[in-house]
This record gives structure tokens, C-alpha cells and sequence, in this order.
């Protein structure tokens, strides 16, 4: 299943957020081959033909579906019509890095996690995505005090559900963090800290089945 939604997201502006499962997402173009591959910017080619896993691939060539897709229906853009690039800002690579559309007035992010993809999009603001899935995952003594400070470590394991909570925590920083220019100072600032060091003017999670979903939403496309 494809869903996508709307979410207000502060100042009067919107953000489209679209989920779904890669195999349901590439289904329909008859798997992911040939016709799929053929959307692929050459940097994105190279990329893909690296990836060691068949789930990595798919979600590799699911999320640049569902994002020229949605680009497609807010926009009128045909999918297949949609330039994306993206641009490394720590190394300067064009192969990796924050996805931006070339030809559509748009502000995007992106996200894959086990099969899962998301989308996000807006017209006036810059965003940013994470999705991250419940499935084979634990919350042990040792990623918590690798992924958090002490107070949100706390805060996780204070509540009911530790993996729901850890992700919840997890996914939004890191969506803010994408709204930033340095994606790895991520873990060392609680979520508060990030969201006013990179601007933010909303941030929320998801569930969405098995998969948690962060969002944030900085001022401005310029911001
Ligand atoms: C951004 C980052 C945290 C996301 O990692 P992840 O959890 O494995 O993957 P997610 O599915 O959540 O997000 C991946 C997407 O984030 C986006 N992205 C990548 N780098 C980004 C950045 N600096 N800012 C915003 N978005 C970014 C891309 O759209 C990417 O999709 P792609 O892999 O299909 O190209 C990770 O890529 C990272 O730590 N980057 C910083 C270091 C780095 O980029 N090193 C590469 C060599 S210089
Ligand atoms: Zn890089």
C-alpha cells in the first residue's frame, strides 16, 4: 500500500509525505529492472550497480519512484520529466548527498529503511525525512549510549515501548539533521539543541506499521 498525506507544517505551509513498501512502490512497473534503472542519472547508476543487497537496490530505485511520482502530483511534472541530482556537502560528490529536483520548484528529502521508503515534499520549505523499521531491531545498553545523550537515553527507557521510543527519538533527529549542513554532529546534540541549530520551525513523528517516521521542517527553501 501508497499512502500519502498532508501535514501542516507552521507559518501556513504544508509538507506531502508519501510511504510505502519499495516492492508495492515498484510493482507496478513490472519490478526493478530495465524501465526502473532507466530513470537513473548516470552518478545514480553507478551507485546502484555498487550496492550489495537486492533490498538495498530496491530501495534505492523505490524511493526515486515515489519521489518523482509525487513530484509529478503536486507539480504536473511527468515523473519520468523530473531531473533529480544531489551533492555531497562533506566531500563534494555528485553521487551522494541531500536530493534536490533541477526542473520543479520544489524542496524534497528522502529516506529507506528495510524495504520502507518515504518521501517528503514542499513547496516553500526545506525538509527532511527519516524512516527507520521496527523489524530486527533492539535497543541494547550499548547503542543507547552510542546514539543518545544521557537525558534522551533516560527518556527512552523510561517509557513503554523502548524501540518504539529509541526510534521516535532517532528518527526525528535525524530528520533534523538533514535540515542541517553537517548531518554527523547529529548524535552529540539532543533534539532541542538540533532543531534550533539547524533552523527548524516543526518536527513530529509517524508510526506507520512497522516503521517509524521523523520529520522536520525548517523556515524557509533558503533556510
Ligand atoms: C544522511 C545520513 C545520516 C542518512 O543515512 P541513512 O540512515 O543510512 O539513510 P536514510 O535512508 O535515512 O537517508 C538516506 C538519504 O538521505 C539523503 N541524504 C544523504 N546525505 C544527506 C545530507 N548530508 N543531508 C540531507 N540528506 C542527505 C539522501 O537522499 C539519501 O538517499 P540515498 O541514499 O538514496 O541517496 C547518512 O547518509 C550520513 O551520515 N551522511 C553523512 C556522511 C556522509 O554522507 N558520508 C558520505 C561520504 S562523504
Ligand atoms: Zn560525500
Amino acid at each position: 500500500m501508497i499512502l500519502t498525506h498532508v501535514r501542516p507544517a507552521g507559518r501556513g505551509s504544508e509538507v506531502v509525505l508519501r510511504t510505502g513498501r519499495s516492492q508495492d512502490v515498484l510493482g507496478p512497473l513490472g519490478g526493478p529492472a530495465a524501465r526502473t534503472k532507466a530513470l537513473l542519472s548516470a552518478a545514480e547508476r553507478r551507485r546502484y550497480s555498487r550496492m550489495r543487497t537486492a533490498e538495498g537496490r530496491q530501495d534505492f530505485l523505490a524511493v526515486r519512484v515515489l519521489a518523482r511520482g509525487l513530484i509529478e502530483d503536486v507539480t504536473g511534472v511527468p515523473a519520468d520529466a523530473v531531473a533529480l541530482a544531489q551533492s555531497c556537502p562533506g566531500c563534494g560528490s555528485e553521487g551522494h548527498g541531500p536530493p534536490r529536483a533541477l526542473n520543479c520548484d520544489v524542496q524534497l528529502s528522502w529516506a529507506h529503511s528495510g524495504g520502507e521508503v518515504v518521501v517528503a515534499l514542499s513547496e516553500r520549505q526545506r525538509v527532511g525525512v527519516d524512516i527507520e523499521s521496527l523489524e530486527h531491531f533492539s535497543v541494547t545498553p550499548a547503542l543507547l549510549a552510542a546514539a543518545l545523550p544521557v537525558a534522551e537515553a533516560e527518556q527512552v527507557l523510561a517509557a513503554g515501548d523502548t524501540r518504539r521510543a529509541f526510534l521516535r527519538m532517532w528518527t526525528v533527529k535525524e530528520a533534523l539533521a538533514k535540515l542541517g549542513s553537517d548531518v554527523m554532529t547529529m548524535t552529540r546534540r539532543d533534539r532541542r539543541q538540533l532543531a534550533d541549530s539547524v533552523g527548524a520551525v516543526a518536527h513530529w513523528t509517524e508510526d506507520h506499521g512497522s516503521s517509524v517516521v521523523g520529520v522536520a521542517v525548517a523556515a524557509r527553501a533558503d533556510l
